[in-house]
């Protein structure tokens, strides 16, 4: 059994944080998660190529071609994940880019990266389990109306208003935990699946925690009923979703 880590937030000083590109760098967090959870923020015109040395992280060829924003979040994530593994005792470990974009952790390391906005977040922890992790600037209203049927099914839209959270939020929420669910699930299943293929089934507004299930088998060891747990948390003017197995 695992040990849970103790992790409150905790600003950590940027000496080398590359000249100013990394605002804010804060280890772990309110969240409920046992593992290490690490965030930063990135100053996007402060970015150049030379900050991948500065900050030891190794550029690949297919994001060198990329354009500044890209190129930048990328640089954030990895600068997260590397300091992430540095306290799980991983010290100048790169994570190369996998099958389908999928982050490549050391045996033995499950973990999950996002970015949106100006903000990158790296969720790490030992074994093999489905960990993922994914931060969503709030959908707009219209895009919303235009999504909602291929994001939810009804069952799932009467959930949200049953638990009382406000239209404007809760797609961005489903939308979000089941990119962590995506995130969390790739490495076993090995190819994209539909946002229809999991189901929140059910919704808890005042610990913030949702539980989510699968209504297809995605390959022989992820099959239709198995159950998922999550976390939400409203914070840098967006949504904070991770799944992770409940301790
Ligand atoms: C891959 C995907 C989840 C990325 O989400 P996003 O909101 O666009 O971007 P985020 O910043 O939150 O996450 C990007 C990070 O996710 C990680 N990621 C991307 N593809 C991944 C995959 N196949 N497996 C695991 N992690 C992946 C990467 O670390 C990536 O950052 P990086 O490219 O800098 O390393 C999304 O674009 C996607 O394709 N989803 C597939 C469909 C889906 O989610 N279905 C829901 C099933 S319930």
């Amino acid at each position: 059994m695992m040990e849970p880590l103790e992790q409150p937030p905790i600003q950590q000083p940027l000496m080398e944080s590359g000249h100013g590109f990394i605002t804010f760098l804060e280890t772990g967090s309110s969240i409920d998660f046992f593992g290490v959870f690490l965030q930063c923020r990135f100053d996007l015109a402060l970015y150049q190529d030379s900050l991948f040395d500065t900050l030891s992280v190794h550029l690949p060829e297919e994001i060198r071609r990329a354009c500044k924003k890209r190129k930048a979040e990328f640089l954030a994530g990895r600068y997260c994940a590397a300091q992430a593994l540095k306290q799980l005792g991983f010290a100048n470990v790169q994570v190369p880019i996998g099958p389908n974009r999928s982050p490549l952790w050391p045996t033995d390391i499950s973990g999950s990266i996002s970015h949106g906005g100006d903000i990158a977040i790296c969720a790490l922890t030992r074994g093999p389990l489905a960990l993922g992790v994914d931060f969503e600037l709030p959908i707009p209203t219209e895009t919303a109306a235009e999504i909602k049927n291929t994001i939810v099914c009804t069952a799932e839209e009467i959930r949200f208003s049953q638990a009382g959270i406000a239209p404007e939020h809760w797609l961005t929420i489903a939308f979000s935990i089941k990119e962590s669910l995506f995130k969390a699930l790739y490495a076993k299943v090995q190819q994209y699946f539909d946002f229809l293929d999991a189901e929140i089934l059910y919704i808890d507004p005042l610990a913030q925690k949702l539980t989510l299930t699968l209504t297809r088998d995605l390959c022989p060891d992820v099959r239709a009923g198995d159950l998922y747990h999550g976390i939400f948390q409203f914070q840098h003017n967006g949504v904070l979703t991770l799944i992770a197995p409940p301790h």
